[in-house]
């Protein structure tokens, strides 16, 4: 039979103190790189809490104080906040293949056979045999031209709806009628069928995919 043990249970909590002590101070810049600016993190939660309902003005306000180049942790994810032009000029122009690659997360290693998807994929022969691959075959002009008339129906069917609802007063909910009108429109230009019949069950498994993307998600290395 187990008894509350409170010497050992001490142990365990110093331990775990001390481990995240440790963590703390030795792994924290994995390559010995200084990080920018930013607000000082708490254990295990990061800055998280800072973020608020609207992270955007949260953020925002913080590279106010902090500077347009501002590192923040959120959980035990390092990030880095870009908030001026300029800044992501630097970043996305001038050091292009240094931040190419996207961070390793668990939610693309599940939902893109390992990370071998196009959108998660690291920067590297696969990813420009990739895209190679859908600047020809899905980007190019003429498949482009090749699928117009489904998006020439798709927006007309969209816009007689909204005419018909401005006809009989009623509301229009345009989250909804945008969010149908896409999944009906790749639904048909990915699969090539007449009826749709298939694009609720396929915008549920888009909308699932957008809610597990946008979570917090850990590194899987
Ligand atoms: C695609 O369509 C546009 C406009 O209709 C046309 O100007 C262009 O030549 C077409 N391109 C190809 C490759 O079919
Ligand atoms: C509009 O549609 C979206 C998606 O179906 C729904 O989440 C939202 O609550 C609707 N808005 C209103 C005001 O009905």
């Amino acid at each position: 039979m187990y008894s509350f043990n409170l010497p050992l249970f001490l142990i365990f909590i110093i331990l775990i103190v001390g481990i995240w002590l440790w963590k703390r101070y030795t792994n924290e810049r994995p390559h010995g790189n200084k990080l920018p600016p930013g607000p000082k993190p708490l254990p295990v939660i990061g800055s998280l809490h800072l973020l608020g309902k609207l992270p955007h003005r949260a953020l925002h306000k913080l590279s106010k104080k902090h500077g347009s180049i501002m590192s923040i942790r959120l959980g035990n994810v390092e990030s880095i906040v870009l908030s001026s032009p300029d800044a992501a000029k630097l970043f996305l122009g001038d050091h292009d293949a240094d931040v190419s690659s996207r961070p390793k997360l668990q939610v693309a290693k599940y939902l893109s056979y390992g990370i071998k998807g196009m959108a998660y994929t690291e920067y590297g022969s696969h990813w420009r045999a990739l895209r190679k691959l859908c600047a020809m075959e899905f980007f190019s002009c003429a498949k482009i031209n090749a699928t117009a008339d489904i998006r020439r129906e798709e927006i007309g069917k969209t816009l007689d709806e909204i005419r018909g609802c401005s006809m009989k007063n009623e509301v229009v909910n345009l989250t909804e009628m945008a969010s149908k009108l896409i999944g009906r429109t790749t639904f048909k230009t990915l699969f090539g069928r007449k009826d749709y019949g298939g694009s609720t069950e396929f915008m549920k498994v888009v909308h699932d995919v957008g809610s597990v993307l946008f979570k917090h998600n850990g590194k899987h290395e």
